[in-house]
């Protein structure tokens, strides 16, 4: 099956996003990594051989997605799996009492324009592509796979913007999925826990490890992030899973606020 996809992974340079690339092309799929001009996904698309290809593109831009769609048309002539992986994740208080400064609109700005309003512009611009695909036996003719958080449905201080950026994929999830569903593309959302990436290595320490003794159930460990991309193969080769967030996250419960 995978032999006669064509994936496009967002965020596919590093964390989540790399490891769902990687587990796509030794399953055999095309896959096309796109990450910030910054990122060294020049050097990951290499590393993963011919199957692999690399376009640098901000998926806040217009511009640039739109290029990246049709380098995609032209390159492959179709697209059948988007995983949007591309992602902040910054931990910051809303107030810092202690210096009497508010954060800046910028720091909010940020995370929610590349996770939320990211995720919606590759999807728009990505969904006519999907849509050209022959349908196959189920009537279906591609799937869109987007990223939140557990901070969605459970998160503590410091998490304002990212648990609004993943509420947000979140909610869209279910109506998304009626818009693409009228062309059989199926819509789900991943929401992961912790998981090694490096977006998780700018955590302290003595942070992680009291997140990992004290919040993670069992497993007791951050998550592999091939872990995450299993659940992204789960969903792309079985048809019936739509319209849903999936959670894996080991039981991660910040309720105690470490
Ligand atoms: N790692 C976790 O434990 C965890 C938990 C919950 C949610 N998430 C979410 O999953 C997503 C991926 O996280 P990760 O841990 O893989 O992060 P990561 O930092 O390891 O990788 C994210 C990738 O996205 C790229 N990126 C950032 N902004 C971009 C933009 N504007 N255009 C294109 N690419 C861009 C980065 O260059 C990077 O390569 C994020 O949205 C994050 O909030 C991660």
């Amino acid at each position: 099956m995978f032999k006669n996809l064509v994936t496009l992974v967002t965020g596919g340079a590093a964390g989540l996003g790399r490891a769902t690339a990687e587990r796509f092309v030794k399953k055999g799929s095309q896959v096309v990594i796109c990450d910030l001009p910054t990122s060294n996904g020049a050097e990951v698309a290499k590393n993963l051989g011919e199957n692999a290809f690399y376009v640098p593109a901000d998926v806040t831009s217009e511009e640039q997605i739109q290029n990246l769609v049709d380098e995609i048309s032209k390159k492959h002539g179709k697209l059948n799996v988007l995983v949007n992986c591309a992602g902040l994740c910054n931990a910051y208080v809303t107030y810092n009492f202690k210096t009497g400064k508010p954060r800046t609109l910028e720091d909010f700005q940020r995370v929610l324009m590349t996770n939320v309003l990211g995720t919606l512009n590759v999807t728009r611009l990505a969904a006519g592509l999907i849509a050209r695909n022959e349908p196959d036996e189920n009537d279906l003719r591609g799937v869109v796979i987007n990223t939140c958080g557990t901070e969605a449905f459970n998160a503590v201080s410091g998490q304002v913007a990212s648990a609004a950026a993943a509420g947000a994929i979140h909610s869209f999830t279910v109506p998304l999925a009626h818009d693409l569903g009228e062309r059989g593309i199926r819509v789900v959302s991943i929401a992961p826990g912790m998981f090694r990436t490096e977006l998780i290595d700018q955590l302290p320490t003595e942070t992680e490890e009291a997140i990992t003794s004290e919040c993670i159930l069992a497993p007791n460990r951050l998550g592999h992030p091939d872990e995450f991309a299993h659940v992204v193969q789960s969903i792309v080769t079985n048809p019936y899973i739509n319209a849903t967030t999936i959670e894996i996250s080991a039981g991660l419960s910040l309720s105690m606020n470490p």
